[in-house]
């Protein structure tokens, strides 16, 4: 039986022409194919190729509202650049992004190795899109349609040992790109993330190099990211430099920085509120200046897929 987000879903408008990704390999030889290369971010060269019929096999929950591209790429959590959310998009046009990305796959693993993107992407047997809705601690929401593929397809190449019991995942920490990293000392960079193996196992965890049918914009965590929907948007590191497989429970950034407000699991959760405000209910990111509410979901409403991982264990007291 066909997962929910296997359903196929609405056609979206305001999707990118397919021919940025299809003729990514003639932009490649021909340069400047209908002149279009220069509008290209200078590192979308780099980015995989997407399914050739993308349009068609856009996926998901057919009755979620997708967010304005232009509000999902300009109100940004992305410490490494700014703490403030308007500042990010303009602070990351100094971070020269080039195509020779990679992510260093180590751990407990047979053959530790650094992947390109391209390379990810292939050894998961491609990308496809998926609709998810996104919860940040902060208590807004949105919706987004990404491009990826499930971590566990990844994992299930890289065959982990049996004594690996968590992935963890780091950003880059060098200040040079992120140039607000050494404004703020206090931070235990670089950003770091984890996930148990069930969870990173589970099929709705994605690695992401993509949203709104194009690349990543730098200022949603280019080249590629994690994108874990039922847990509060931190958990969903960006600019992925290193996964590694190991025994023990990550040390993660915020969860060092505050544990009693930033849990490891950190599952959507509107019965657990953050020790400075009610997790209840989420404000609809929409661009007004009086958002509309709405209740928070369990598990951000994927309750259905993921509560399985979570039995004999107190959420509660497991935030
Ligand atoms: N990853 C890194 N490396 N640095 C960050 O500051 N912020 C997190 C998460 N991943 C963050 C990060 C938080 S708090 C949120 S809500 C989401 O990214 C925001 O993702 P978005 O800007 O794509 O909406």
């Amino acid at each position: 039986m066909k997962k929910f987000w296997e359903i196929e879903g609405t056609k979206r408008e305001d999707i990118t022409p397919e021919f940025l990704f299809n003729h990514r390999r003639k932009f490649i030889q021909g340069g400047t194919l209908f002149g279009m290369a220069s509008l290209l971010p200078q590192w979308a060269m780099a980015a995989p190729k997407f399914p050739a019929k993308l349009n068609e096999k856009y996926k998901g929950e057919k009755d979620l509202a997708l967010t304005k591209e232009d509000l999902a790429t300009s109100y940004n959590n992305f410490y490494e650049f700014s703490l403030d959310k308007a500042e990010v998009k303009k602070k990351v046009e100094s971070w020269n992004l080039t195509e020779t990305w990679s992510v260093n796959v180590g751990g407990l693993i047979e053959k530790p190795k650094s992947h390109s993107v391209a390379d990810l992407c292939d050894l998961a047997g491609g990308v496809e899109e998926r609709i998810y809705r996104f919860r940040c601690v902060e208590g807004w929401s949105m919706v987004v349609p990404w491009t990826g593929f499930s971590l566990s397809k990844l994992i299930e190449k890289l065959a982990p040992k049996a004594t690996a019991k968590y992935v963890r995942f780091e950003t880059f920490g060098d200040k040079k790109i992120g140039t607000n990293i050494s404004n703020q000392p206090q931070y235990p960079w670089p950003y770091v993330e984890g996930l148990t193996m069930a969870e990173a196992m589970h099929p709705l965890t994605l690695v992401a190099v993509g949203m709104y049918g194009k690349p990543l914009p730098r200022q949603n965590g280019a080249p590629i990211r994690m994108i874990v929907p039922w847990k509060y948007g931190f958990k969903s590191i960006k600019s992925l430099v290193k996964i590694d497989f190991v025994d023990q429970q990550p040390k993660t950034l915020w969860n060092q920085l505050a544990p009693n407000e930033y849990g490891f699991y950190a599952n959507v959760n509107p019965k657990v509120d953050h020790p400075r405000w009610s997790q209840a209910s989420e404000r609809i990111l929409d661009g007004g200046f009086f958002p509309k509410k709405k209740p928070t979901l369990m598990f951000n409403g994927y309750e259905k897929e993921v509560a399985e991982i979570y039995k004999g264990l107190d959420l509660a007291k497991n935030y």
